[in-house]
């Protein structure tokens, strides 16, 4: 149906019109991602105040990141469903409130139970707003500027990553001011309160804004609604071809039928292996090669390389900047040099930057010296960090357990940044280079290229199924990798935990290289035949 929504380049002014209904209505559904991209990484600048706040331990720490994950994995399964069933508008009204929800009831939480409950809520509006928003995009765009179109999302997802840093950083720059008014706000004490409460204005703005949108024609037409769905085509192209259109939604609707009753294992079948290989592969790969520990702890990993608190925010700052530039570099070359060629440059990169934090992190030594004793957080005793004074730890593990060990493990979890950032010998040019030349190889290939292999891989009749299944793997990695790795940083140390990622992406290159077939400029059906013999 997409392509038969395309209107004829015959018909310039029609044309023009139709597309500037499409962007409008794209740019207000694309703010799901929006929300998305806010939701899930506004909690980077919160975990470092909660920690302590609600004497948090590592494990209860990953699970404070990754619960929103485990819900939105949950949300990717059900969306579809039931866009279905009731819209895809609905549905997205739906994941907007319960944006809302989770901002509000995350801003007041008492506890730290009521907290997790709160980003559950959001959890679910991030898996309904992940499928849904680009799906929903791709029914209403002419084919012809579909994967531009379904690209916003990203575009969308990375640039609300960016905003909720620069509220997180604003929120404590001015927490800290001594403006009367940030005073009243009580912005300082209520700082982590305030980054997860802002999302509650963006998500009554969608919620308002989806009003003005209309339903998907596609579905209209599979719910017998062709006059209403007619009225919105026209919009987008002429009665023709809408007419033309409509029958074949009609006709692929008695396909689409066959494909609701489609059982997974026809995913399994032996014509399936190299799309599902090259699927699966590259849903682990996005995520096990550590972007959403990056990106949901950005904080915490400048602390650990000794930026300080402040700093800190606004290296996350410079990370969200580079993840939207190399997106939309990515958007403006994937058509040109083809999705294998961005992965497997993308990729080689990731490997170096994780192995060049490995290395960085692997040569970094501790050292305290009298100089700190001037400087001490209030609540330090300078006698019981004394035996400290003047020894060289070689590695950040033995570093955090001697402050353990000396101050005992609420002290040491609380001022763990300070110490960290007076004793760390380390070269943090290279480390900052390192992780920003991470996120810039991931958004100019992981990123936006496994949507549109997503997208493009598996044929017709399974594509949507195949979607919610790689989907899902894709979430789940994600949910791992962030329950795990605050409890990786303390126990496996920096130096390991991103060797790791570097041995991972590794891996990923060689099955990119040897497995990804070339898709650029192919029809669909083209691929069909090609791939799943
Ligand atoms: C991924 C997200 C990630 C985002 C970062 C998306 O494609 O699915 O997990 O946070 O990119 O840009």
């Amino acid at each position: 149906m997409q392509d038969t929504l395309a209107t004829s380049q015959n018909e310039p002014s029609a044309y023009s019109n139709s597309i500037f209904y499409v962007c409008y209505v794209s740019l207000i559904v694309a703010l799901g991602g929006l929300l998305m991209g806010f939701d899930a990484s506004v909690i980077s600048g919160v975990v470092g105040f909660i920690e302590s706040e609600f004497n948090l331990t590592k494990l209860q720490l990953g699970w404070a990141v990754a619960s929103l994950s485990l819900t939105a994995t949950f949300a990717m399964l059900v969306s579809g469903p039931l866009s279905d069933k009731f819209g895809r508008k609905t549905v997205l009204k739906i994941a907007a409130l319960l944006f809302l929800l989770s901002a509000v009831l995350s801003a007041l939480a008492p506890s730290f139970t009521i907290l997790v409950i709160a980003r559950m809520l959001g959890g679910l509006g991030v898996g309904a707003a992940l499928i849904i928003a680009p799906m929903y995009i791709a029914e209403i765009a002419p084919a012809k500027y579909r994967g531009r179109l379904v690209s916003l999302n990203q575009l969308n997802i990375v640039i609300g990553i960016s905003v909720a840093f620069f509220t997180n950083y604003m929120i404590l720059t001015l927490g800290e001011s001594a403006q009367p008014w940030t005073q009243q706000l009580n912005l300082q004490h209520w700082n982590w309160r305030w980054m997860l409460g802002l999302e509650a204005l963006p998500a009554l703005l969608y919620f308002v804004a989806l009003f003005w949108v209309p339903e998907s024609p596609r579905w209209l037409v599979l719910k017998g609604k062709v006059a209403q769905a007619k009225q919105i085509m026209l919009k987008v192209s002429h009665e023709q071809q809408v007419d033309e259109t409509i029958k074949q939604i009609v006709i692929a609707s008695t396909s689409t039928d066959k494909q609701a009753r489609l059982p997974i294992k026809e995913l399994f079948k032996p014509a399936m292996r190299l799309v599902m290989i090259v699927g699966v592969s590259i849903a682990i790969l996005q995520q096990i090669t550590g972007i959403n520990a990056v990106f949901f702890y950005a904080p915490m990993i400048f602390e650990q390389s000794g930026f300080g608190t402040d700093a800190a925010f606004m290296q996350a700052i410079l990370v969200g900047l580079i993840n939207i530039v190399f997106t939309v570099i990515a958007i403006a070359l994937i058509d040109r040099i083809g999705r294998k060629v961005l992965l497997l440059a993308g990729v080689s990169g990731i490997v170096l930057s994780m192995f060049m934090l490995a290395y960085q992190f692997n040569l970094a030594s501790y050292e305290l010296t009298t100089q700190v004793l001037s400087s001490l957080p209030s609540q330090i005793n300078a006698d019981s960090i004394g035996p400290m004074i003047g020894v060289s730890y070689s590695n950040d593990l033995e570093f955090k357990h001697a402050l353990v060990t000396s101050l005992g493990s609420q002290l040491a979890v609380n001022h763990e940044s300070f110490f960290i950032a007076s004793a760390i010998q380390l070269n943090q040019t290279a480390v900052l280079i390192g992780l920003l030349a991470f996120v810039a190889c991931f958004a100019v290939s992981l990123g936006p290229v496994m949507w549109v292999l997503f997208s493009e891989l598996f044929p017709n009749r399974i594509r949507a199924l195949a979607i919610s299944f790689v989907g899902l793997i894709n979430s789940a990695t994600s949910f791992t990798v962030q329950l795990v790795f605050p409890w990786e940083l303390a126990n496996l140390g920096a130096t390991l935990t991103f060797a790791l990622y570097g041995i991972f992406a590794l891996v990923g290159l060689i099955i990119v290289l040897i497995y990804l077939p070339k898709t650029k400029g192919k029809t669909l059906e083209e691929l069909e035949a090609s791939l799943a013999k």
